[in-house]
């Protein structure tokens, strides 16, 4: 079934478009190059409700459908995919998770600012040797009184740097396995949390990714997000939505790279025509604008159940596996459609190919989609 846009979600999508045109894509070569955090274009996003968009307005949020954030998320994701994932990480696993899990104090402490934009979140769930298998986690966090002490190292923290408030999860009951595992927001100003090392990536490298540590890190328990062994659950559903979002990103730099195709196999000129005319090389794009096309519709039709309020963990997982895949698929040919020039950073192509290499493998690889979808369809709980 084609998801049929409403006026409000093409609204959104012609204004993003044109914001992310003409804001965001300008500089984004330059902010690759040097790893410069788009902190500038975030508060003009923030400005536009792009950081919380799927958070009611009395919690500070743009109150829009999953569908629109999709569409919004991927505009800004063909402009600058950097930009995207501290955009995706800020309204998935962060906002959605203390919308759904944070009591009423809480929420107006730390979701309102998030949601508004006026600080970037962090969700740390990775540890240095707990990355597909979470529940194997080492982190600790031991009540005293009125209080958790968190000891442990989390890696590979999207906006580990920048950002200002920390999800964390951390063992509460170890002998308890998942069960055992609970939430916790952390504030940068807390003297036992440190950023460590940051990452030098092959790409999204203006988006900072660090260690973060926590060192007897005292944390008030009113600070504790959900009930104690309720963590598992909150990092599953946040990464619910989360793999909506790097499925959005896949799309609108699979879009970009399309759209640099077309524009360069046209002005290309060989063997006396423009290369465009070439049966061969207008197949390729042809399959990449398939493969394109199905990745949206299957986006879009997770982000509609979601939006429906109906199980959508496996159509995230679905959504996430193809089109993270898809787009590894299409900016590789688009490096092929551009010769030797794709392969300099004279062309965009270049790093579309280096930015997308990550989406089959952060907030779950294609492996760990393949788990979840098949756990899900051998539970055999939905109708046909
Ligand atoms: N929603 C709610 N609850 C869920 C759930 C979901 N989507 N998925 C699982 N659960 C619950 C189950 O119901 C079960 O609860 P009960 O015992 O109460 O029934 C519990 O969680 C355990 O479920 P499983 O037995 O399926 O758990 P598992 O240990 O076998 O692991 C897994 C399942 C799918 C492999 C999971 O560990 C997983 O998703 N791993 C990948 C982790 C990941 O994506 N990491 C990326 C981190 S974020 C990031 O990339 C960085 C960034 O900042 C962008």
């Amino acid at each position: 079934m084609t998801i049929q846009l409403n006026d409000e979600q093409r609204m959104i999508q012609t204004m993003i478009r044109e914001f992310a045109r003409k804001k965001v894509s300008v500089e984004a070569a330059e902010r690759d190059r040097n790893k410069i955090f788009p902190k500038d274009i975030l508060k003009q996003m923030a400005k536009l409700d792009l950081m919380g968009m799927m958070i009611p307005p009395e919690y500070g949020g743009g109150g829009t459908d999953t569908i629109s954030y999709v569409l919004a998320l991927s505009e800004i994701a063909a402009a600058c995919a950097s930009t995207a994932v501290v955009m995706s990480v800020q309204n998935s696993i962060v906002c959605e998770s203390l919308y759904h899990f944070a009591n009423e104090e809480q929420k107006e402490r730390y979701l309102v600012p998030l949601a508004r934009g006026k600080v970037i979140g962090a969700f740390a769930l990775t540890e240095p040797d707990a990355g597909s298998d979470p529940v194997s986690q080492k982190m600790t966090a031991v009540r005293e009184g009125d209080e958790y002490i968190l000891n442990g190292t989390k890696r590979f923290i999207t906006s580990g740097k920048n950002a200002k408030t920390v999800i964390v999860t951390a063992k509460t009951t170890p002998e308890k396995k998942h069960k055992g595992i609970s939430a916790f927001i952390v504030t940068k100003k807390n003297p036992g949390l440190k950023v460590g090392h940051q990452e030098e990536k092959m790409g999204l490298r203006a988006s900072d990714t660090t260690d973060l540590i926590f060192e007897n890190c005292r944390v008030p328990a009113s600070d504790r997000l959900g009930e104690e062994g309720e963590g598992f659950k909150l990092a599953m559903k946040g990464l619910d939505c989360g793999r909506i979002g790097i499925a959005a990103q896949s799309i609108g730099v699979a879009q970009a790279a399309l759209q640099a195709c077309i524009r360069y196999t046209k002005q290309r000129q060989q063997f006396g025509q423009s290369i465009s005319k070439f049966q061969g090389l207008r197949w390729m794009a042809a399959e990449m604008a398939t493969e394109l096309e199905a990745a949206k519709q299957i986006t879009l039709s997770a982000a509609a159940m979601k939006d429906r309020g109906e199980d959508y963990t496996a159509q995230a997982s679905m959504a996430k596996l193809f089109a993270s895949e898809m787009v590894n698929r299409v900016t590789a040919k688009a490096i092929q459609l551009h010769g030797g020039y794709g392969f300099t950073t004279d062309y965009p192509v270049e790093r579309y190919y280096r930015d997308a290499r990550v989406f089959t493998i952060y907030e779950g690889t294609s492996e760990i989609q393949k788990i979840v979808i098949s756990n899900q369809i051998f539970k055999d709980r939905r109708k046909p």
